[in-house]
């Protein structure tokens, strides 16, 4: 079955964007997986098209309206099977590989793109919208967002990657940053490949792979190192 995404959006000609080139695009062409977007402007019911009013209890910006942002979900609810409906926000849960892996796994998206301050609350709360931040950084709308959490889900879908690029060993895929990579000249500018790379010694590559991507994870990503380190040790005291 295809994989589908509905993104709603008050930007429907930023998709697919990025996601119609390269490996994602070739997918999307063979139908491995598609997209529609649905104009949250096109739900308006004045004749100004309105989307947006201001906060109740003052403050800057505009909130997204309830009433407006609930239809444009209903039109893409409608247009697919029962899917997760998200929400992107910076207030969201961080995305990470697991929920990229759930949420492969399952028929498709629902994505809610916001602009301004945000949508009204109360219809995150009616429709159950999963909250999913990108990062701990303020993008300008939720629809570069939605591009990357799409990326990220789609080169998984099978089909879509070549076997030269398989994400079985690449970061994140068992919880540590992948290790280095080298290509020919052998020396460059001075500097030389690590001599094992070269030794044909399968085992000693693998091991010394394995030891570079413990390395770095824990320099650079301590948080990953205790989540990974803790994982295969048994528990101190049982759980009670
Ligand atoms: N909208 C604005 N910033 C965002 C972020 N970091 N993640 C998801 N959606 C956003």
């Amino acid at each position: 079955m295809t994989w589908q995404a509905s993104v709603v959006t008050l930007f429907p000609e930023m998709f697919p964007g990025p996601l119609g080139q390269s490996l994602a695009g070739k997918g999307l062409r063979k139908g491995r997986w598609a997209i529609d977007a649905f104009d949250i402007r096109g739900f308006a019911t004045d004749r100004h098209r309105t989307v947006d009013d201001t906060p109740f209890g003052g403050g800057a910006g505009m909130v997204m309206r309830p009433d407006v942002v609930d239809a444009a979900l209903a039109a893409a609810i409608a247009a697919g099977p029962e899917r997760p409906a998200l929400y992107l926000t910076p207030r969201g849960r961080v995305l990470d590989q697991a929920m990229v892996r759930d949420f492969v796994a399952g028929p498709g998206l629902i994505l809610l793109c916001g602009r301004y301050e945000g949508v009204d609350q109360r219809v995150v709360e009616a429709r159950g919208l999963l909250e999913v931040s990108i990062g701990d950084y303020v993008l300008s709308g939720g629809e570069p967002a939605a591009l990357v959490l799409l990326d990220a889900c789609v080169r998984l879908l099978p089909g879509v990657m070549g076997a030269a690029e398989s994400g079985v060993e690449e970061s994140h895929a068992d919880g540590l940053l992948e290790y280095p990579h080298y290509t020919r000249p052998a020396d460059w500018q001075g500097r030389a490949v690590p001599p094992v790379l070269l030794s044909g010694h399968h085992a000693e590559v693998a091991k010394w792979r394995r030891a570079e991507a413990e390395r770095i994870t824990r320099e650079r990503r301590p948080d990953l190192w205790a989540r990974h380190a803790g994982r295969d040790r048994a528990p101190s005291a049982p759980c009670v």
